[in-house]
């Protein structure tokens, strides 16, 4: 065994201090330095793509309305929440999220799952006025996003945003946005939209088939809440812990 001076370096607090430092960074490095190395921590899914303008503007109006203050979307591995909401969410699923809106509480449900649960004239009719549809909700009514147009122009500058920090928005679908969201509210000339973004739904979300309001936009993205990702071959097994690393989702399928 080597011989260490330990009285010297307990009684000198810079000594201690400096070698006290090297020893923590080591486990330091060892867990950032290969973050470096790898080109995404998050392993790439099957389906999932990033929003198209009409959803993403959408998202945008969740923001701003702050939906996400009693809405969480994340649904963990527990066998209570698999059980209410479905297939735990997965981190491909909010890769293309800037910001995210995981949420930490839940005054409503977990809104991860929530797309093609309803239909949009349900979805409609809830947010003008939640109690015609849930008697005892205490949601707040949104029926002013039925009033306020959208304006399509600002599209492509979100996603030209969005494409800065990452989404993988091409030059084409950014000089196309405005294009695209027309296509997806209205149904009309909807094949370059389909094209681009593989499962977009297209139609009339709001019963307004004259205008695009935010209530389109809203809907539009509430609908394609989880549902990107296809899960019906997945045998999930429910309980703690249980075989997040095993899904054959996880495993790029
Ligand atoms: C003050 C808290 C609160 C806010 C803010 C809020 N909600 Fe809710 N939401 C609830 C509650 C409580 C429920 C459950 C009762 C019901 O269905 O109305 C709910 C239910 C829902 C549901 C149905 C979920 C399901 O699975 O049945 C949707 C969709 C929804 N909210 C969307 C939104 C959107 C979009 C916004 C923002 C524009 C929003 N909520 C803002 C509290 C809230």
């Amino acid at each position: 065994m080597p011989r260490f001076n330990h009285a010297r370096i307990e009684r000198s607090t810079s000594l201690l201090f400096i070698l006290t430092f090297m020893i923590i960074s080591i486990g330091g490095l060892v867990e950032i330095v290969p973050l470096f190395k790898v080109e995404s921590t998050v392993t790439p899914v099957d389906g999932v793509r990033p929003y198209t303008p009409l959803e993403q503007l959408g998202r945008n109006i969740y923001t701003r309305e702050g939906c996400y203050a009693c809405h969480s979307q994340m649904i963990r591995p527990f066998r209570d929440e698999v059980e209410r909401y479905g297939h735990y969410s997965i981190a491909a699923e909010s890769m293309y999220d800037h910001p995210f809106l995981w949420g930490s509480k839940r005054t409503g449900p977990d809104l991860a799952r929530v797309g093609l649960k309803y239909s949009n004239e349900w979805q409609v009719a809830h947010l003008v006025d939640p109690r015609s549809v849930v008697p005892v909700s205490i949601m707040p009514a949104y029926g002013d996003l039925l009033d306020r147009d959208i304006d399509p122009t600002v599209a492509g500058d979100h996603l030209s945003a969005l494409r800065k920090v990452g989404v993988p928005y091409s030059q084409e679908m950014i000089a196309r946005a405005e294009a695209d969201l027309r296509a997806q509210a209205t149904g009309q000339d909807a094949d370059a939209l389909r094209a681009r973004y593989p499962g977009a739904r297209i139609g009339d979300y709001d019963g307004q088939p004259d205008r695009i309001t935010e209530m389109d936009a809203v809907v539009a993205y509430l609908q394609v809440l989880g549902t990107m990702v296809d899960f019906s071959d997945v045998r999930l097994e429910t309980g703690i812990g249980a075989g997040i690393a095993g899904s054959s989702v996880e495993a790029g399928r």
